[in-house]
């Protein structure tokens, strides 16, 4: 029903798309993949009307057609789920359902829209209560939203981009059933993500981009993982990284009944405790929201605790500054890499020294040693096969993947105790993934301390010894790592104490 043809596109210094031929049928779900930076966000980009191409045509239903706004592209019946919603979060469903309709007035909108919110839910299996406001939903609700917001527009196409990345395994199931059943319809779909097992159990063809190309079109029965992630990388891919065995030490990382705030001021963890030994990783599992980032800044000295206490190595730290428990030893990947992990406009090499240029060898009194810092930055950039034009670009101009391996070498070179890596591989294609993996692994081996905070699952039991899952600021129940499995961790991420 739609095709791409001969789509280029350019962008100052990168050609993201190099001539993309590509078909989607009715009926159909048809996966794209490829490593980060392939182009895929590009070309969905084009098709929705956010970007124009350079070159290439786009046809629908044989006929051609110019997309130059996501306004064309809705009249067209193409849909988009942005990767991050872009809901009213004061409005209800219904609200934010009717904004923009052509012939629906914003105000009091809801009562007109209800029942069609209600049937298109009914029909596709997208529950979610109309009059509830977008702040009370989970984001498996909200996404829902996203998709009824594009079915009542008529969306014959939908784009997804990487939308199981929000969701637990059982609301990806969801999701997936809601998809089969657009399918019957005859709705055709577009379905971006990285996880190649979802893209085998969904998809009935798959398009592979490898830099900006196609490398490949294929129905998914003819194709597996494997081939996949060949087709993807241009090599073979271990799925699952080696993990060697090692009997942890003693307790590196304790926490002892700590009660911390939300922005809002409300409790966002009620009173946890744990510990992470040497040579562990300890694993917290969880739905978005429910009090990672709070226990990750409460750690890592970017928030206070209201009441409890943090001790590193039996010196108590609690309520210590970012830097001092820097310094102390405890290591911060950050889950916001643009906005937390790097200074975006400076450069690769000022960004690996951010925490130390003011003391020796990279500086002498008030003197920076540029040469020393160029080094250092060149020893970083071979050590943790970072991919970079040079070591004074700006940080900015890296892939996701090699800011991510940038801030690792940063945040490792110190050598430190304790590492609180939050979200480390989100957003990462699995060539990315397999080397931050590694990388942790080693650190894990050679003693350090690792608090993994993830909500990837398949990275928690790829990884970590014993695993923790915080549901609503407490955990539910810490696991070991050999005896969970996706199902359990799935409940107890939804509070069930199984
Ligand atoms: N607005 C922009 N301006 C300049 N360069 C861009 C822009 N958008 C994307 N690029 C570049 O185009 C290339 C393709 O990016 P794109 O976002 O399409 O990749 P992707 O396949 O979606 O990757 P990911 O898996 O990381 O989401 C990258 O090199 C990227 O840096
Ligand atoms: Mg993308």
């Amino acid at each position: 029903m739609l095709s791409l043809r001969g789509i280029t596109k350019t962008f100052p210094g990168v050609l993201a798309n190099d001539h993309v031929t590509l078909e989607v049928r009715s009926g159909e779900v048809h996966a794209l993949l490829g490593e980060n930076g392939a182009g895929k966000t590009t070309l969905m980009s084009i098709l929705y009307g956010i970007h124009q191409p350079d070159a290439g045509e786009i046809r629908l239903r044989g006929r051609r057609v110019h997309i130059r706004s996501p306004r064309d592209a809705i009249g067209l019946g193409i849909g988009m789920v942005p990767q991050h919603f872009l809901l009213i979060r004061r409005h209800t469903v219904a609200e934010n359902i009717a904004l923009g309709l052509p012939g629906e007035r914003f105000v009091r909108p809801a009562r007109r829209i209800e029942p069609r919110v209600r049937e298109l839910g009914a029909r596709y299996g997208l529950a979610v209560d109309p009059r509830a406001a977008i702040w009370q939903l989970s984001p498996s609700e909200q996404q829902r939203v996203e998709i009824l917001k594009a079915l009542i527009r008529g969306a014959q196409a939908l784009i997804l981009d990487e939308p199981t990345s929000v969701l637990t395994p059982q609301e990806v199931r969801g999701l997936f059933d809601v998809l089969r059943r657009m399918k019957q319809e005859g709705h055709a779909v577009i379905f971006i993500s990285h996880k190649l097992d979802e893209v085998t159990e969904i998809a009935d063809r798959v398009t592979v981009l490898r830099r900006g190309r196609v490398v490949a079109t294929l129905p998914i029965a003819e194709t597996d993982k494997r081939s996949l992630a060949r087709l993807m990388v241009g090599r073979d891919v271990e799925f699952q990284v080696r993990k060697a065995p090692r009997t942890p030490d003693g307790d590196a990382l304790v926490a002892d009944n700590l009660v911390v705030l939300s922005d809002r001021g409300l409790p966002a963890l009620r009173g946890i405790s744990f510990s992470v030994r040497r040579g562990e990783i300890l694993g917290i599992a969880g739905i978005a929201g429910n009090g990672q980032r709070e226990l990750v800044e409460v750690i890592t000295g970017l928030r206070p605790a209201r009441s409890g206490r943090v001790r590193l190595l039996d010196h108590e730290v609690t309520n210590l500054s970012a830097r001092a428990l820097h310094e102390a030893g405890v290591a911060h990947i950050p889950e916001d890499r643009m906005l937390m992990g790097i200074v975006p406009a400076m450069s690769v090499a000022e960004n690996l020294v951010l925490k130390q240029y003011r003391y020796p060898p990279f500086s002498r009194g008030p003197v920076i040693d540029r040469q020393a810092i160029a080094q250092f930055a060149r020893r970083m950039i071979a050590e943790y096969e970072i991919v970079t034009p040079g070591s004074d670009v700006p940080a900015r101009l890296l892939s996701g993947g090699n800011i991510q391996k940038l801030i690792l070498s940063r945040e490792l070179s110190g050598r430190p105790e304790v590492i609180v890596a939050s979200h480390p591989t989100a957003g990462l294609d699995v060539s990315a993934t397999e080397q931050i993996h590694t990388v942790l692994l080693q650190r894990r081996q050679r003693g350090a301390a690792i608090l993994l905070v993830s909500e990837d699952l398949d990275e928690i039991l790829a990884l970590a010894d014993r695993i923790g899952v915080l549901f609503s600021g407490e955990i539910v129940g810490i696991v070991s790592g050999a005896e969970a499995d996706r199902e359990r961790l799935g409940l107890m991420m939804t509070g069930q104490r199984v």
